[in-house]
């Protein structure tokens, strides 16, 4: 009874903390999906947390609509499940139909961004030790004896502020305003996603995400709700079909992407092209760096991005949220104070969330360039890669996109299987007259198949 006394005193001693003082264990900007769900893990250890956001409303984005298996199962172990429920959430399967048996994953769930955080959103207000303020975060505040990050500068309603924690979390997402100084690399950015939402498209097969593949880079398709279906067009920088010349990007979208749609299809996404507002994201890279600054802990978008087309990012940032707060749990490290003790297990973090993030962040980038083939060599890996999913084992490929299959080696030898797959297609496909050069032919594409991967498997392994 008295301990239980205690609690609620030590308790609300710290939200008087937070509220009045502006001080806390943890301050974490950014309530998206990373920053959500680590005030929740976090508060939940018993860590006063205040979490700082510039816009509470719900956000109307074109991301984060499809949560991989891997991702549910992260959720499921975070104890947050129930923010899938009531969202009208849309169980989605393996993207090859009539290859697998749908029991083999345990099914990812496709839905409206917006609706989902606002759901995590909920799960961090009524967590009580953790404080939420609608502000914007403009600055960090260090010591000025030492590189330690003390906290955050804030401005609410045209008001500076500032909120001081022993360890600040950077989870601002995608074009983070922060990580400049404190991470080793930068975004690089080749394309951009255009998305759009169609009403009661009647997809060939329906829960099932579509990838079209064409002369054209990749077109994504997959229902985030009962009648609303996002379609999002993958558009290279400088990409002479969609120039001003030829008509900019509806011109694109109309006279090359319309026709290549499935019949059925091509009347919602007509009607979605004149009337819905026409967004887009870029498409980023960014492998992940140690956080070495004492008092800063980067996270989420803000720490590392792989081209959306596999929708990994959420499943990556819900498994970090695992490993941080097993890494970090009071019993590990007893007081955030402890900055050199933090910094150790952030290093491992980098070495272990590699565990989850590796595969996910290979496959999508080396599946972007085979689907964005530009040329001959890519178009055959493309061929190749397409007549595995016909013919090859499949069950590990798809595993491996659901995030549950995490091994980097069987990655590389499925990779390295469409290649010489590839090379097979291609001599098939030689006639006899050109036989003399195939061998020139063949050895190109095993090059270009090495370009592809080895740059990303160099920075998983190294950066
Ligand atoms: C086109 C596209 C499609 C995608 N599709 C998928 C998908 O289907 N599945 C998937 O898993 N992933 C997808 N992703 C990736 C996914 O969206 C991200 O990995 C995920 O949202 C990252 O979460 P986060 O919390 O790091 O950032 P965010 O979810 O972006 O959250 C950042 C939060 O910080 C707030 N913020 C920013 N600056 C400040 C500031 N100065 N002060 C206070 N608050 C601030 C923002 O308002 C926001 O709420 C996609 C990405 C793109 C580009
Ligand atoms: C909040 O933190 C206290 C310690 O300050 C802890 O005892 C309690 O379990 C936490 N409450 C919740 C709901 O997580």
């Amino acid at each position: 009874m008295t301990s239980e006394l205690n609690g609620h005193a030590v308790q609300s001693q710290a939200a008087r903390r937070r509220l009045e003082h502006h001080e806390a264990d943890v301050v974490i900007v950014g309530a998206g999906i990373l920053g959500c769900a680590l005030a929740v893990a976090l508060g939940r250890q018993g860590r006063s947390v205040i979490l700082l956001e510039a816009s509470m409303k719900e956000p109307d984005r074109i991301v984060g609509e499809l949560l991989q298996p891997g991702g549910v199962q992260a959720l499921e172990k975070l104890g947050l499940l129930e923010c899938l429920e009531d969202i009208d959430a849309i169980l989605s399967v393996s993207i090859i139909p009539g290859r697998l048996p749908p029991s083999l994953s345990p099914g990812g769930r496709a839905f409206h961004h917006g609706r989902f955080v606002m759901k995590l959103r909920q799960a961090a207000l009524a967590c009580p030790n953790v404080t939420v303020v609608e502000t914007k975060a403009t600055g960090l505040v260090t010591s000025t004896q030492s590189p330690q990050v003390l906290g955050v500068e804030c401005v609410t309603k045209d008001l500076k502020d500032c909120y001081f924690a022993q360890q600040t979390v950077i989870a601002d997402g995608y074009d983070s305003k922060f990580r400049k100084g404190h991470h080793q690399h930068t975004p690089k950015r080749r394309s951009k996603f255009y998305g759009l939402e169609m009403i009661d498209a009647p997809l060939p097969s329906p829960c099932y995400g579509h990838v079209l593949l064409s002369e054209s880079p990749p077109v994504l398709m997959y229902q985030i709700g009962t009648h609303e279906t996002r379609i999002l067009i993958d558009i290279p920088d400088n990409f002479p079909p969609a120039s001003v010349k030829n008509g900019g990007v509806k011109g694109y979208l109309r006279n090359t992407i319309l026709p290549s749609l499935p019949k059925d299809v091509q009347p919602s996404f007509l009607a979605a092209l004149e009337k819905d507002k026409l967004r887009s994201m870029p498409n980023s890279f960014l492998p992940a760096s140690t956080n070495k600054t004492p008092g800063l802990i980067i996270l989420g978008d803000a720490l590392n991005m792989r081209h959306p087309l596999t929708g990994g990012g959420m499943t990556v940032a819900l498994n970090d949220v695992c490993f941080i707060r097993d890494l970090l749990s009071p019993e590990v490290v007893p007081s955030f104070e402890d900055t050199e003790l933090v910094l150790k297990q952030l290093s491992r973090f980098h070495w272990l969330r590699k565990k989850s993030s590796t595969v996910i962040n290979i496959l999508a980038q080396a599946l972007y360039m085979l689907f964005a083939a530009d040329d001959v060599n890519l178009r055959a890996l493309q061929r190749g890669c397409f007549r595995y999913f016909q013919i090859g084992p499949v069950d590990q490929p798809v595993l491996m996109l659901a995030g549950l299959l995490k091994q980097p080696l069987v990655l590389v030898t499925h990779f390295f299987t469409v290649a010489f797959l590839s090379i097979w297609v291609l001599f098939r496909e030689t006639p006899v007259t050109q036989l003399l050069l195939f061998p020139f032919k063949s050895i190109m594409v095993f090059w270009t198949a090495c370009v592809v991967i080895v740059p990303y498997i160099l920075a998983e392994l190294f950066c």
